[in-house]
This record gives C-alpha cells, structure tokens and sequence, in this order.
C-alpha cells in the first residue's frame, strides 16, 4: 500500500515541482520525478521565473466560451499553457511562447473609462476580458487554489490503509500545485514591473514556503526585492584621467535605504498596483517590510528587501524536502497537527512558527540512527571550494543534490512520526538549544523558552518570538499526541469505528487533554462537526 501512495504523491510531485509537465503517467513519474525533484534550486527559479515573465493574469466574465476565448489569445501569438481558478470571480493564467505576444496582446488592450470615475493609467499585465455574448458559453474547469478544509481531510485520512498512506495523503491534499506556484512567480513578477519603473535592475524572487517544498496551497508569498544587481552593473572603468560616479543621495544606513525604498514602493503598489489591496508598512520590523493582499490571485504577500540570507535558507530546506521523500511528508504532516491545534498560527505573536517547526523536524531527523538527512556541516563540505558568504556570514552548502549520499535509515514515516513526538516530549528545552549545523544540541547562550540556531546568522535565535507558556502547550501537546498514536498501533481493530492514525491527532480531543496530569481514556469527540463526520464515515463504510 505505501508503494501505491508513493506513486501517487510522486505523480502528483512532479506537477509540483517540475514546470512543464501538467499531467503524466505514474511510470512516467517515477522517472521524471527523479529527473525533476533532482533539478537545482538555481534552474528551477529561473524556468519559473521564465515562464511568468511569458504569463498575463486575466479576469474573465462568468460565463465565456473558452475555445473563441483560446483563439483570441492565438491571434497574439502562440499559447504554451492556461489555467483557471477562482478568486473574486473566474482567473486565467495564460503563458505565451514569446514575449512579443503579450506586447500584441496589449496594444489591442484599451483603457478602462467610466463615466464617473477615472482609472489610474499604470498598464500592467493584468487584464480584464470582455465578452458580449453572455450566452455563448462553455463550463470552465477551475483549478481549486486552497487546500482542503481539514474536515473533509479527516475523511479522507480515515480511508487510508495505514499512517504511512495518511501522511502521503495529507502531503498530496495540501503541498502547493504547479499551477498554484506558476501564479506566485507571475505575482511575484506584476510587482517587478512595479519596482523596475524606479529601479530598472531590481528583481523580485519569491521565498519561504512558495519555493522551500514546505509551502502548503493557502501559504503566505514571500517576496524579496533585490536592489543588488544596480550595484554590479556599473563598471567603474577609467577613461584616460576621469571617472565618473552617480550622484546619489546619501543616508545614515543601509537599513534606512531599505526602509525609504520599501515606503516608496508600497505607495506605488497602493496607488498604482491593479489587484494590490490592503497594503501596510512595517519599516520598524527587524526585517523592514511591507504587506499587502494580491487579490486576483487570492495571496497574502509580504514583500523584504536586503533579506538575502532567508533566500539562503529556502534553498537549503528545498535541499533537504528533496533529499527524501519522508522529510516533506512529515513536515506537512505536523505542520498540519501544530496548526490544528493553535500551535502555529497565521497571526505573528509568541508561537511556534513553521519555519522554526521545520527546523525541528529537521533536526530530529539529524538525529536519527542512523540519520535520515545530513548535517548542514556535512553538506558544506560537500560544496568543494564553492563558497557562499552574505555580509560576512558563511552561508556554502552543496546545491547540486546528486552529490549528496543517498541516507542509511529506512525507518518508516509512522515510526518517525511518533518518535519526533515523542523526542520533543522530553526534550531538554531548558538546557539545550538545536542546532541543525552540527545535528547536536547545543548549550542555550540566553534564557529564551525555544532557541533554535539560525543556520547562517549563527547568533540569531530563529524562535526567539516563542514563550513558555506556548512552549509548554507544545510539550504537553507532543506528549499527548505521541500517546494517542501509541495507543492507535495498539488497538487497530477499533478503526472503523473512529478517526484513527494521524485522524485521531488531529482532533480537538487530543488538546482537551493538556496538563491533566494522568491520561485517561479519550472520551467522545469534543466538537459536533467532527462527531458528525465521523458519523458519515461510519454511514459510507456501511454502504461499500
Ligand atoms: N525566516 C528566517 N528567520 C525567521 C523567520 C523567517 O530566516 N525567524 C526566513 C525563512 O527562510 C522563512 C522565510 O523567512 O522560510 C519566510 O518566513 P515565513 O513566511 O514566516 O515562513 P515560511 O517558511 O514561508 O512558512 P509559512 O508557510 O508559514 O509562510
Ligand atoms: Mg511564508
């Protein structure tokens, strides 16, 4: 059964990862997963980043005939790819095969007007397509952009032959589609259109969850607009006695550039970003950023800049989701358990967050005998004399995944799963910190409940957010949870009759039974909604 989910998840991994291939076989899979999820970090950015700069946005009516919608764009030029999906009404993402086709497309574009209101003129890729016969319409199948309610995912966990087969499920349900990572890379570039009208040289490069593998449909877009290349462009070359310097403004530090620069582009996305709403300044941060929402594409975006190191980071997990299988499985998998039970949360505030729950999980597997994934030491030393150092921090690791050894450990995701459950149920917290470059725990330098070491800014504490009382609910929460499905392996008969495996995890039950002190029994199921889905698994068992 676990082959079976395999083939499915690498199925489904493949349109994930891979760009072009939207739908293939499950042999072809196996050989092109490996092909694909083998790509460098490098390559694959910048064939996304290729692909969106061939993409428009389009906002179509309600009811439209696709075919005569397909053959207006082929007037432009050819299509390499479209898709549909739903937010605020019906979207299309449509890549073209040449650039010039989008210039077509856009100079038989015309100007809003309206009788009472005036448009801002700012011509951005994102149009709007007008049809005039209502009635000549064909269904348009809508790719789903969120992930599943985790209701309708229990159910669906409880069909499942084993833990092994619920965690691949859970990933296959929640992990972000290629359809899903073409639209963040053209939101990402809609916004280098806006910050190139300033800075011609600027990039925009999507990071965090978008591009680490971790990202679950629904995640937050990280954006990072880099103002490096302007630095590098210019040559500086003497020309017999002269040199010549920009003249530029001069201020107290590089982090008030950043900060005057992001204030000046939130204004410009505010006032002239078609789509772009809600947009908030957050100069004070430690990381200076600005937040706002990409309605078109349903995306809550956080745009930094001079955060180099965190692209650092993303590629160093995507290195490790793509080292084996099981680390993105589990991740996800208790991703899904912290947030369910208020662990994690979308607000900011004194949680865990998924990154520092990602480091977790990755140093526990470091941990493992033999271990599941390599130090990020071992895979420095890999990376030969290729050094990578931003502002004075060494941030080298191999980024070719075909020179790392394949891992020792075979240990299976439901062995994993209640061993890291039960590992931080007893961790040492207040003596030790984790540190995933030597894969060892590590003396605390300071007081904070949770301190994880930044992998590259080695002084930073990655949770220093974190309190105890939030600690505390973590610890009794892992405690309780490693017990439930301790208690699950024991009793697999009962199946049937209740959520079972990672189901019965996830349930509010599991949380009720913080600091009681002794565990008891569980009792019934705390929430009506989940009582009566269990009540419906029960009726379909009944009916197969
Ligand atoms: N980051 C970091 N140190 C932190 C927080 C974040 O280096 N204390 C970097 C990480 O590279 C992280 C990225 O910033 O991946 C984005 O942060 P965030 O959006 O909080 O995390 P994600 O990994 O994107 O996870 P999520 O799906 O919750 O957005
Ligand atoms: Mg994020």
């Amino acid at each position: 059964m676990k082959m079976c989910s395999l083939t499915r998840v690498t199925n489904r991994a493949v349109s994930t990862l891979g760009g072009n291939k939207l739908k293939v076989s499950a042999e072809e899979a196996t050989v092109a997963d490996q092909e694909v999820t083998r790509k460098s970090f490098t390559d694959l950015q910048r064939e996304r980043h290729k692909q969106a700069n061939l993409s428009v946005l389009i906002s179509c009516p309600p009811y439209f005939n696709e075919n005569k919608f397909m053959k207006y764009l082929s007037q432009h030029g050819k299509v390499a790819n479209h898709f549909f999906y739903e937010s605020y009404g019906t979207h299309a993402v449509v890549e073209f095969v040449e650039r010039e086709s989008i210039d077509s497309l856009r100079a038989a574009t015309r100007v809003p007007h309206g009788d009472d209101e005036c448009v801002v003129p700012f011509k951005s890729r994102l149009l709007t397509l007008k049809s005039d016969r209502a009635l000549d319409r064909t269904s348009i199948q809508c790719l789903r952009q969120s992930a599943v309610p985790i209701n309708e995912l229990i159910q669906k966990l409880c069909k499942a032959q084993d833990i092994n087969e619920q965690v691949y499920t859970l990933l296959d349900e929640y992990q972000l589609t290629d359809e899903n990572i073409r639209l963040r890379f053209l939101v990402s570039s809609l916004i280098k259109d806006v910050a190139t009208a300033y800075f011609p040289e600027a990039t925009v490069d999507p990071f965090g969850s978008t591009v680490n593998s971790f990202g679950k449909l629904g995640c937050d877009l990280d954006l990072f607009l880099d103002l490096d290349n302007i630095g590098k462009s210019s040559t500086g070359k003497a020309a017999g006695s002269f040199t010549s310097e920009y003249l530029m403004k001069h201020v107290p530090s590089g982090r008030v550039v950043t900060q005057r620069i992001l204030s000046v582009i939130s204004e410009c996305i505010d006032n002239f970003g078609p789509g772009c709403t809600g947009v908030q300044k957050i100069l004070n941060a430690r990381c200076p950023l600005v937040r706002f929402t990409h309605q078109p594409a349903g995306l809550q975006c956080d745009l930094t800049s001079d955060n180099r190191i965190a692209l650092r980071s993303s590629e160093l997990l995507y290195i490790y989701g793509n080292y084996d299988n099981r680390v993105r499985a589990l991740v996800f998998a208790l991703r899904c358990w912290a947030r369910v039970h208020g662990i994690t949360s979308a607000i900011p505030g004194a949680w865990i967050t998924n990154f520092s729950l990602t480091m977790m999980v990755l140093f526990f597997l470091q941990k493992r005998n033999p271990p599941v994934i390599p130090t990020l030491d071992q895979l420095k030393s890999l990376a030969g004399k290729d050094k990578f150092i931003v502002d004075g921090n060494d941030c080298t690791f191999v980024s070719d995944l075909n020179k790392i050894p394949p891992s020792k450990n075979s240990e299976s995701i439901d062995v994993l799963l209640c061993d890291f459950l039960e590992f931080y149920g007893n961790f040492d917290f207040i003596k030790n910190g984790i540190n995933i470059r030597k894969g060892k725990e590590q003396n605390k330098p300071d007081s904070s409940p949770l301190y994880i070491q930044n992998p590259f800014e080695q002084t930073l504490n990655v949770s220093r957010n974190v309190n105890h009382s939030q600690l505390e609910r973590f610890i009794a929460l892992a405690r309780e949870s490693a017990w439930v499905l301790q208690e699950q392996r024991n009793h697999s008969s009962e199946r049937d009759k209740q959520a079972w495996g990672l189901a019965a995890v996830f349930l509010p039950s599991v949380s009720q039974g913080f600091g009681k002190g002794k565990r008891k029994k569980r009792k019934g199921f705390a929430s009506e909604r989940i009582k009566g889905l269990l009540e419906s698994l029960k009726n379909t068992d009944k009916a197969r």
